[in-house]
């Protein structure tokens, strides 16, 4: 593997990613020309509704894609290129230095299994370690994610375990190796509300104990507005804007981000309902002329019919949308 470190600075560096998946009825980019990148210890929320291509962007940096995608570009991860990486490189990167976690732990975890078997396990297959220290170390992390009674829950089954409990044993089960990135898809979208800010929270101190960076994957802006120090928003399949979460929290310049924010579910009773983005996600087969997100966007214009580009509006501010952004000043929640 080569290392690139010195002309390489960014720990995850994604350049022109694009996934496409062949289908009898034609070609699907599911990912459309990404770039972002994402250093040690930071966190990069990727935001966007439903099939708008979050989990195919993790699936591609991870070798994970249904047999009918294909993915191209550049990832280029602590020096190693990620595209299209051969299975036994990946595998090796995948256990000890990129781990990712789902929003069903079930489907993760062996349900016949003892949780500290599991754990212990894995310490014991890609770090070596005896049957003690394996046992010793898991404590150690369950202890990390805040798992009351450690010791004795390493004796217990997952399905004794709530909802949130289950999805820590996951975040210990991820860091056991000491991965340097861990890529977390929807991790409380299954989780109520109080127990999704535990779960942020956790990740956030975990984050600065063990210098990992995290993409945080969500389609809901609320769950990530404390915790990332960047915000890619997604459509179908492209970026439609990217830039620090101060800049995309405070001062956001694309409809999308802004209806995404409108989304939010409130805990003040400001909505009496939830308020959503009329209309639905484009289907990829057929997509609209211009800015995909135009036939839904209340501020579409003439000019819409052509697709934007991605420019800059500040240092890292980018959007992709022809309205000038001076229209959206001002308009946070
Ligand atoms: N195996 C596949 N074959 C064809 N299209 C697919 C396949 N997997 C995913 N897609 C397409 O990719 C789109 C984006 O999917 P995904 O990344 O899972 O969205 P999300 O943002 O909800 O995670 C889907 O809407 C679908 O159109
Ligand atoms: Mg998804």
């Amino acid at each position: 593997m080569e290392k690139q470190q010195q002309n390489q600075p960014h720990l995850l560096d994604v350049q022109n990613l694009y996934v496409n998946f062949h289908t009898p009825d034609g070609i699907v980019t599911a990912v459309n020309d990404l770039n972002f990148t994402l250093d040690a210890g930071q966190t990069l929320g990727i935001v966007g509704e439903s099939g708008s291509g979050k989990s195919q962007t993790a699936f591609a940096l991870m070798g994970l894609l249904a047999p009918n995608g294909k993915v191209s570009g550049s990832a280029l991860f602590n020096g190693t290129q990620l595209v299209n990486l051969p299975t036994a490189q990946l595998n090796n990167i995948r256990a000890e230095q990129i781990a990712m976690i789902f929003q069903d732990p079930m489907t993760s975890l062996n349900p016949y299994m003892k949780i500290g078997e599991q754990l212990m396990e894995v310490l014991m297959l890609h770090k070596g370690y005896d049957k003690k220290t394996a046992f010793d170390e898991s404590v150690k992390m369950l202890d990390a994610v805040k798992m009351p009674e450690a010791k004795k829950r390493m004796g217990m089954y997952p399905h004794e375990f709530s909802g949130g409990m289950r999805q820590r044993v996951m975040i210990a089960m991820a860091l056991l190796c000491r991965p340097k990135l861990l890529i977390a898809d929807e991790p409380t979208t299954a989780l109520d509300v109080t127990v999704q800010a535990q779960i942020m929270t956790l990740l956030n101190e975990l984050k600065q104990e063990f210098n990992t960076a995290i993409i945080m994957i969500t389609h809901d802006l609320g769950v990530v507005a404390g915790i990332c120090d960047q915000v890619l928003v997604m459509y179908a399949g492209r970026t439609m804007e990217y830039g620090t979460a101060e800049q995309i929290f405070y001062h956001p310049t694309h409809p999308y981000s802004l209806g995404l924010m409108e989304a939010i579910p409130r805990l003040d009773g400001k909505h009496d309902s939830l308020v959503t983005i009329p209309g639905n996600p484009p289907n990829l087969l057929h997509l609209p002329a211009g800015c995909p997100f135009s036939p839904r966007c209340r501020y579409a214009a003439e000019q819409c019919k052509t697709a934007p580009k991605l420019t800059a509006l500040s240092e890292g501010h980018l959007r992709n949308c022809w309205l000038p952004a001076t229209q959206f000043e001002g308009r946070t929640l």
